[in-house]
């Protein structure tokens, strides 16, 4: 299989850092795919807590990848959602974002078994042609050869802030700082689990997004996704 037209661009960064926002949004410009890596560990959080599966039971877990069929495919329902996301014929799209998981979810994801269980899913997606990937391993672990890395940070405080209001949105009214707390310790999880840390690679182009407006930042990587050969191609004169 050739390479001809493909391309990935990885997105890393902490919880509430814009990731999947900005994502979201260069995808659509790029007439790529969008793939959030957060979902498949956000799906097998979801069936864990549902099956009364412990976040802390590697083996059970690692069992479970293999049990549940993952479907995430381009939205569906026009209700603000970026792409749908499935178990088997159930839409868990708004189900994976609720604050149990949000909590959940970092522990799940420090196995090594579980990592394991999952990254061959992720890779396949994101070698399927034109994917725009966010996560928190994409550019170090996932997809290490990506053609453009981008690592998106901001401020404890104003993660919080983005994610009061997106839970607001939704009916969920939680304080600015049971957020902050909560985020602050899946941060450190994340961060400092041995499997995979969170950290930007070292050819990753850091961002920090404090006071900066979504269109601003997008801009900027569009700017450099620009260069990636595959999209060079596409929109010079001649082709
Ligand atoms: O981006 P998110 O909040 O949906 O991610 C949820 C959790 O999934 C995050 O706390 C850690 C884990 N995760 C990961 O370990 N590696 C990824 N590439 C993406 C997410």
């Amino acid at each position: 299989m050739d390479n001809l037209g493909k391309f990935v661009i990885a997105i890393d960064g902490p919880a509430a850092s814009g990731k999947s926002t900005v994502a979201a949004e260069i995808a659509d410009q790029l007439d790529a795919l969008m793939f959030d890596t957060g979902a498949v560990y956000r799906v097998l959080t979801l069936v864990a807590l549902a099956r009364g599966v412990s976040p802390d039971d590697e083996d059970e877990l690692a069992e479970l990848i293999d049990k549940i069929d993952i479907a995430i495919t381009t939205p569906s329902v026009d209700d603000g959602r970026q792409y749908d996301v499935y178990i088997d014929d159930a839409d868990v799209t708004w189900a994976i974002r609720d604050p149990e998981v949000d909590r959940a979810v970092s522990p799940v994801s420090v196995h090594a078994r579980v990592r394991a269980g999952l990254l061959e899913l992720q890779r396949k997606i994101g070698n399927s042609g034109q994917v725009v990937m966010p996560g928190r391993d994409v550019g170090t672990v996932v997809m290490p050869d990506a053609d453009l890395k981008i690592w998106l940070d901001a401020s404890l405080n104003e993660r919080a802030r983005r994610r009061r209001a997106e839970l607001l949105e939704r009916g969920i009214d939680l304080s600015v700082e049971e957020i902050r707390e909560s985020m602050r310790q899946r941060d450190q999880r994340d961060a400092s689990r041995s499997e995979a840390p969170m950290e930007p690679s070292p050819d990753a182009v850091v961002i920090q997004t404090d006071g900066r407006e979504i269109e601003d930042v997008v801009k900027q990587i569009l700017q450099l996704a620009s260069l990636i050969p595959a999209i060079a191609e596409e929109g010079s004169p001649s082709s």
